[in-house]
């Protein structure tokens, strides 16, 4: 995708589309009177005849062959100027990306100053007009015969920013190339989820990661099964053993250089499927559960978009992955397993799987001495009844961390909902025959869940977890994301690094 920045005074040719963006009440933005005076008599004509009002989602098309600017305008709601903010601008982005693609519109103009108010400054507007436009056009159909008429998908758009004001171009550009780059992030997630598991195995898995690291210049290393043996990690294995497709825990790292300032430490759940084991889950809907490495897919997206971005943090980036399948020798419910950090787990159902091979990397994490650790993962089907797709479930031992990340899902729409973890729930998964049991009986299973991890959390490191459970997926297409692999993760986790101090 091409974009630029235009001056008013610029020479400029049409473009397919002009957009320009408008508020409740304010109607037509004032900036259009610096245009065309023919282009401004028209929005004139709009604005009295009561068509149009500004409310969210509103648009309003104008065609005319002598319109300077494009042949096609559509005016867009915003809304209220008091509510109106990055995510209300996103969903607006989504709405015209369609708009142009439907149109085959090539080159789109954006009145860049009739989108921006408040917290949105042109920078932020572009950017987010980069990202959402990439977002909004990403379809997974590699599997699909060609279809002869189909329509582009906008990676080839150009978007040009008109503006009237003088504009930090510097920052401008940054912003949208920086947009642009968390766009493709998301994009190579949703494209690691949304391969089918007999493709993305755990060695696939792995191999992807190695040829980005490889692109982005990070380092990355993968652990196989004889490795993970030394290593005694136990819940890796266990899990793996259920497939004849073999586990491994994949270790990025980026930013070697700002190791002085400390380590942040991204692990995320890789299961490349979950049948549940021989505690085998029902055949509704099963078809869903390739998504069970989203965890571990943005982890690799994050790793891309931060070397892109060139954040200066040190982070390393852990990927526990293992097909949760029933084979000869699978993993029985009772079995003992020997965990990475000392403590041996009674596995009393195979369907808890996430947990033991997210407790073996999170103990591992201990070697780099981190400051603080983050993990995501698909982690239980109860997060998706109390949250459904709107929130992400929150579980914390450090509430100045946990602070953090609510903030930069607030600012990335990726909103985080948090959950108590007191101790009392922590009786409930103390083991009958070894020191944990993977399951804590029927209730607060999400809660449960967290505290089976807080055990492998190395001491006095603040931590967070993310069951991603109910929002890694959309069931319904939304207006920057077609039905599939949402990506979630990859935008909060970046922001909250790149604000990293
Ligand atoms: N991958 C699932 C979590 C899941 C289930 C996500 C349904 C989305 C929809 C996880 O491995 C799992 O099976 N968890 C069990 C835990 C239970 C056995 C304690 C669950 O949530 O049912
Ligand atoms: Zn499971
Ligand atoms: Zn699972």
């Amino acid at each position: 995708m091409k974009t630029a920045l235009l001056n008013v005074t610029s020479r400029r040719k049409p473009a397919d589309l002009f957009v320009i963006g408008s508020f409740e009440k304010d109607r037509l933005p004032k900036e259009i009177h610096s245009l065309e005076s023919e282009f401004a008599r028209t929005f004139q004509k709009v604005a009295s005849m009561d068509h149009f009002s500004g409310k969210v989602g509103e648009s309003f098309a104008l065609f005319h062959d002598s319109n300077h600017e494009a042949s096609e305008v559509v005016i867009l709601g915003l809304g209220a100027k008091k509510d109106y903010a990055t995510l209300g601008l996103r969903k607006v982005v989504g709405q015209v990306s369609k708009l142009a693609k439907a149109r085959k519109a090539k080159t789109v103009r954006i009145l860049l100053d009739s989108f921006c108010h408040g917290d949105v400054k042109p920078a932020t507007a572009a950017g987010t007009f980069g990202e959402i436009w990439l977002l909004a056009a990403y379809e997974f159909n590699r599997y699909k015969s060609p279809d002869p008429n189909a329509k582009k998908n906008g990676k080839e758009d150009t978007l040009e920013f008109l503006t009237l004001k003088k504009q930090n171009s510097a920052a401008l550009e940054k912003s949208v190339k920086d947009g642009l780059s968390v766009a493709r992030g998301i994009m190579l997630t949703r494209d690691l989820i949304n391969e089918p598991a007999n493709v993305m195995t755990p060695n696939a898995l792995a191999a992807r990661a190695k040829k980005l690291a490889l692109e982005k210049k990070f380092i990355c290393k993968v652990i196989g099964p004889a490795e993970l043996k030394k290593l005694k990690m136990g819940g890796i294995l266990g899990v793996g053993s259920g497939s004849i497709n073999p586990p491994a825990l994949i270790v990025l790292e980026y930013g070697q250089r700002y190791k002085s300032k400390g380590t942040f430490c991204v692990v995320g759940k890789g299961v490349t499927f979950d049948t549940g084991g021989i505690s085998i889950k029902p055949a509704k809907d099963m078809d869903k559960m390739k998504y069970d490495m989203s965890g571990a897919a943005a982890v690799i997206g994050i790793m891309g978009v931060i070397s892109d971005l060139k954040i200066p943090v040190h982070v390393v980036g852990l990927a526990p992955t293992a097909e949760n399948n029933v084979s000869e020798d699978p993993q029985r419910p009772g079995d003992i397993v020997h965990m990475h950090n000392g403590k041996t787990v009674e596995v009393l159902n195979t369907d808890a799987e996430g947990r033991l091979i997210l407790a073996d990397a999170l103990s591992y994490a201990a070697k780099f001495k981190p400051k603080a650790i983050i993990d995501m993962a698909t982690l239980t089907g109860l997060v998706v009844y109390t949250f459904g797709d709107k929130a992400i479930g929150l579980m914390t031992n450090d509430e100045k961390f946990a602070a953090r990340v609510k903030k930069a899902g607030e600012q990335t729409g990726e909103r985080c909902w948090e959950l108590p973890m007191w101790d009392d729930y922590r009786e409930m998964i103390k083991g009958n025959h070894a020191d944990l049991n993977n399951i804590g009986g029927p209730h607060g299973g999400t809660i449960t869940a967290a505290k089976f991890l807080q055990e492998f959390v190395p001491e006095k490191t603040p931590w967070v977890h993310l069951d991603i459970a109910g929002t890694a997926w959309c069931d319904v297409p939304r207006y920057d994301c077609p039905k599939g692999a949402t990506g979630v993760g990859v935008r909060l986790v970046t922001k909250l690094l790149s604000d990293w101090k």
